[in-house]
């Protein structure tokens, strides 16, 4: 079975057909399908000959703090009804990985269909997403609404620059082809936008792109909102509310840094009187995103954090070996290292028989540094041990925001 670079003059149908079994393609968005391949590297498994596994990736760049590493995103892992349980997404999700690994990404972040596939590739949970359903007109907002503009999928261009432009917090995501936008646009269901080209040269500063199955009465689903200042995004809570004459329900992720519920008017009473109900107010929180270190010096090199500095031994479990060919350019992390964090921060192959040592796969350890949880919880759940000492330690070592890509793919 051959693992190899797609092909689009030989593998376009069947990749067309692996996604239409997968239920991932409708008719007549054939070209879509196509775009959405361009925007970063495509691989293909063969059976018989023929394409029947398709691994997609994207480049684009995550936040630390206030520094942007380069990711590898993957945007699509699907195998075809005649090729399921073979290995083949296992292995052709290492490859694409270990071949961005090899060409400079520090980080690869994806999103999970369930917990545990992708564990075996070092990737670890990041954290809860509040997803908050809420009635338009229960919003308190400051802000009176001035008319916005329209923004219709016509406008990618704008609305991806817009999007890269926007405010991004610990763990934010950008995804650098402008394909990317145009394809989310155009997926989105009766999709619109509305937003405000506030910038010096009027460029478009700060909108919000929705998208909903029932056009007169809701739910709407916010697809992400894009601003800069803390003023814009009010404004855009401002024409949601501006809504709440007709809609009855909208559906949004909480922003980086915000609580959502404090713009929210007798939170619960909504809830019990909707229950149950086609717009029912409600908050959920999945973790549904993962990521993985792929370099550790690379990403240790960039990591400025204000706590405490902590030195350690640092014995990493990384799993992806065993999925990747002898003669990969890039074989995992796994090994011992000599870790320091704090201000600056640093990580050296080796052990120091002075320090004590933390023990972790590579997943456990990425969400150790993203933030996600502290390494005293991550002893309970996941693959990383050490003495309690060293533990409690990073703690105040890595007090970081909670990481929220805001962007998903
Ligand atoms: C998910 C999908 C890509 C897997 O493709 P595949 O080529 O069959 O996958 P692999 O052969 O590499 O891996 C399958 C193995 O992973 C295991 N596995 C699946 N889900 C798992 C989980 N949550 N935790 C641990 N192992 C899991 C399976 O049990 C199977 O092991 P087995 O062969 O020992 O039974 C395929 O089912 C698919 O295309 N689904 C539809 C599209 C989709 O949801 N893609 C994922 C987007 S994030």
């Amino acid at each position: 079975m051959a693992l190899r670079n797609y092909d689009p003059n030989r593998d376009r149908e069947a990749a067309h057909r692996i996604w239409r079994e997968c239920g991932w393609l409708k008719k007549g968005e054939e070209e879509w399908m196509d775009r959405w391949i361009g925007c970063g590297r495509a691989l293909v498994a063969e059976v018989h000959g023929e394409a029947e596994c398709l691994v997609l990736t994207a480049p684009g760049t995550v936040r630390y703090v206030d520094e942007d590493l380069p990711l590898c995103a993957v945007t699509g892992v699907t195998t075809s009804r005649v090729a399921r349980k073979q290995g083949l997404a296992g292995r052709l999700t290492a490859k694409a990985v270990a071949l961005a690994a090899a060409e400079g990404a520090l980080v690869a972040g994806l999103g999970m269909f369930e917990q545990g596939y992708y564990n075996q590739f070092g990737f670890g949970t990041g954290g809860y997403e509040h997803w908050m359903k809420f009635d338009p007109a229960h919003l308190v907002v400051p802000t009176r609404v001035r008319p916005p503009r329209r923004i219709t999928e016509d406008d990618w261009q704008a609305a991806h620059a817009a999007r890269l432009a926007r405010k991004r917090g610990h763990g934010g995501v950008n995804l650098i082809s402008p394909d990317v936008t145009r394809c989310e646009m155009h997926g989105t269901e009766n999709g619109f936008g509305l937003g405000y080209y506030d910038g010096p040269d009027g460029e478009l500063t700060h909108y919000l792109w929705c998208g909903t199955d029932n056009v007169e009465s809701g739910p709407y689903n916010i697809g992400w909102m894009a601003y800069r200042t803390p003023e814009q995004f009010l404004e855009l809570m401002a024409v949601i509310h501006s809504w709440g004459d007709q809609i009855h329900l909208v559906r949004m992720l909480e922003p980086s840094g915000i609580q959502l519920q404090d713009l929210i008017r007798q939170p619960f009473k909504h809830r019990t009187i909707t229950e149950k109900s086609r717009f029912e107010a409600a908050m959920h929180a999945p973790a549904y995103w993962q990521m993985r270190i792929c370099d550790l010096e690379g990403c240790l090199a960039r990591t400025h954090l204000r706590g405490e500095e902590a030195r350690f031994n640092l014995r990493l479990h990384d799993p992806i070996a065993r999925f990747l060919e002898e003669d990969a350019p890039w074989r995992g992390i796994s090994g011992e290292y000599v870790v320091r964090l704090g201000p600056e921060s640093n990580a050296e192959r080796g052990a120091d028989a002075a320090l004590p040592t933390l023990t972790a796969s590579v997943g456990a350890f990425t969400r150790l540094w993203l933030g996600v949880r502290p390494a005293t919880g991550l002893a309970v759940t996941d693959e990383l041990s050490g003495p309690p000492e060293l533990l409690e330690r990073l703690g105040w070592t890595l007090r970081l925001p909670d990481p929220k890509p805001d962007w998903d793919y």
